[in-house]
């Protein structure tokens, strides 16, 4: 056989056999191999007119398929079987040559296998890709970790077959060394988690207090997407509450079971913030309201709980609430990114990956799922101050999460009221009011764990550390 293909793929379910066409689509010659060979063979027959592709049996056959140095794609189930995959082929494989782990791997796996196989000479690229499966085929955002050699060799590829955004910008960079890539996806899924409960929020108060029908919510969604809401979760979002399901006539909605699941890179990603000490409180009660919705014995032992009477609003009252929810909405996904892109920031520093927010911002404006209009925004603030401690230190972010504040509180006071429930908008809510207000009860905090555990608190008024004899006199010691 002879030594063409540019890429090879390996591992063709429905993520690997669509990244494989979209490199062939974009002129590469790619080698395919899967450990079930039927599904390499099946691709061929389907859509080998699309390109050229060197389907292959074996791993050995696989890698001899290679050009070098070599670029060998793995997209099959993330955890055990990527280190299967690698076991199989880092053998067959020479210094220089490249593998890309464009499954969703948690960062500490990719960081451990990269230094494994760096003393291998091999680059090890753990890569974050976003799009589902139109996103592999049609331009997904990429998210490359893994060393710069490995990105001079890969880059141009990856910008080919990425998405592009703004003036044509592939939505790919190189994020950092080892894990950073993957690092960068778990966040991305993890304020994917966060924007979608808002979104799950908005919907609840449009239905419940608002009293609207899921086809006048969509409608509503729909304006929102022509503004500066304007996002891919947005658009279908309206797609999904106006389909109707075919069986019933009911809104698909309505008869969907309302039980949700949370694995993988959401709760990674929150599991992660708890560990660099990052409050992602907006993501966490994403996750955990997943977690709720799946307890369906806890729900049903808890339905003869009382709740408040329900008060239904004017038309008029409804239009006007419905434009608070807005408010509320976009306050609230502010806050989601902010706590994102704290987290990376920390993530960054902690393993020393020197991540640029502004690029990664950028990577996300096109082919992922959180894909929106706003990114622009992120990406324009980032790049005015590379620096920036904080999202909501940006003046134009202060200034809309100011203008939107008494519609954000009044939206709350309504879900309170009304008993809708709302932990996202109400963690958002929390998080901002904490970061502006002047004293926190945390001072209190250290007085009860000085109290009860000889903890030592600092002053306000002067340095060191100190000790009250609460048992004694109750008089102050250095500690
Ligand atoms: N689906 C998405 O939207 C999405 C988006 C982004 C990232 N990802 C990530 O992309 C990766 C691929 O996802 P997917 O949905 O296409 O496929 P998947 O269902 O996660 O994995 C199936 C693939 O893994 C292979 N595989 C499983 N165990 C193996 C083992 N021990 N040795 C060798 N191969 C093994 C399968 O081979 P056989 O055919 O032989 O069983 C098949 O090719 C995953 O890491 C996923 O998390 C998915």
């Amino acid at each position: 056989m002879s030594t063409t293909a540019q890429i090879g793929v390996t591992g063709l379910a429905v993520m690997g056999r669509n990244l494989a066409r979209n490199f062939a689509r974009n002129g590469y010659t790619v080698a395919l191999h899967n450990r079930t060979a039927s599904r390499t063979h099946q691709l061929v027959e389907e859509f080998g007119e699309e390109g050229i592709f060197v389907p292959t049996d074996s791993a050995e056959e696989f890698v001899a398929a290679l050009e070098r140095p070599r670029r060998l794609v793995i997209m099959v189930k993330a955890g055990e079987p990527t280190d299967a995959v690698i076991k199989e082929f880092a053998p067959l494989l020479e210094a220089g040559d490249m593998i890309i782990d464009g499954g969703n791997a948690h960062f500490a796996d990719t960081r451990r296998r990269e230094k494994e196989l760096r003393e291998q000479g091999i680059h090890f690229v753990g890569t974050g890709i976003s799009g589902g499966e139109e996103g592999a085929l049609h331009g997904p955002s990429i998210m490359p970790g893994g060393s710069v050699e490995s990105y001079a060799a890969l880059g141009p590829m990856l910008e080919r077959i990425s998405a592009k955004a703004g003036a044509c910008a592939p939505c790919v960079t190189h994020v950092g060394p080892d894990g950073a890539g993957h690092f960068v996806k778990m966040v991305h899924n993890g304020i994917e988690y966060a924007d979608m409960q808002l979104i799950g929020e908005a919907y609840q108060l449009l239905r419940d207090v608002a009293g609207y029908s899921p086809e006048k919510i969509a409608e509503i969604f729909r304006t929102w997407n022509e503004g500066r809401l304007d996002s891919y979760l947005i658009d279908i979002t309206a797609d999904v509450l106006s389909h109707v399901d075919a069986a019933t006539d009911q809104p698909f909605v309505d008869i969907v079971q309302d039980q949700a699941e949370q694995k993988g890179t959401g709760r990674w990603t929150v599991q992660i913030a708890l560990d660099l000490g990052v409050p992602v409180s907006g993501i966490a009660e994403a996750v955990f309201a997943r977690s709720l919705s799946g307890h369906a014995e806890l729900r049903a032992a808890s339905r003869h709980l009382a709740g408040p009477k329900a008060t239904a609003l004017s038309e008029s009252e409804a239009a006007a609430f419905a434009d608070r929810v807005e408010q509320a909405l976009y306050a609230s996904k502010i806050v989601s990114y902010t706590q994102g892109f704290h987290e990376i920031a920390a993530g960054s520093e902690t393993y020393d990956w020197n991540i640029d927010s502004a690029a990664v911002a950028r990577i996300w404006r096109g082919g992922c799922i959180i894909r929106a209009a706003f990114l622009d925004r992120i990406t324009a603030a980032y790049e005015a101050e590379p620096e920036l401690v904080s999202l909501l230190s940006d003046k134009g972010f202060a200034d809309e999460i100011a203008a939107a504040q008494d519609d954000w509180r009044a939206v709350l006071v309504a879900a309170t009221t009304q008993g809708v429930p709302t932990p996202g908008f109400a963690a958002a809510l929390a998080y901002y009011d904490a970061l502006r207000a002047e004293r926190l009860p945390a001072a209190l905090t250290q007085g009860q764990r000085d109290f009860f555990g000889a903890h030592t608190y600092r002053r306000t008024d002067r340095e060191g550390s100190f000790h009250t004899l609460w048992g004694g006199d109750r008089s102050e010691v250095d500690a």
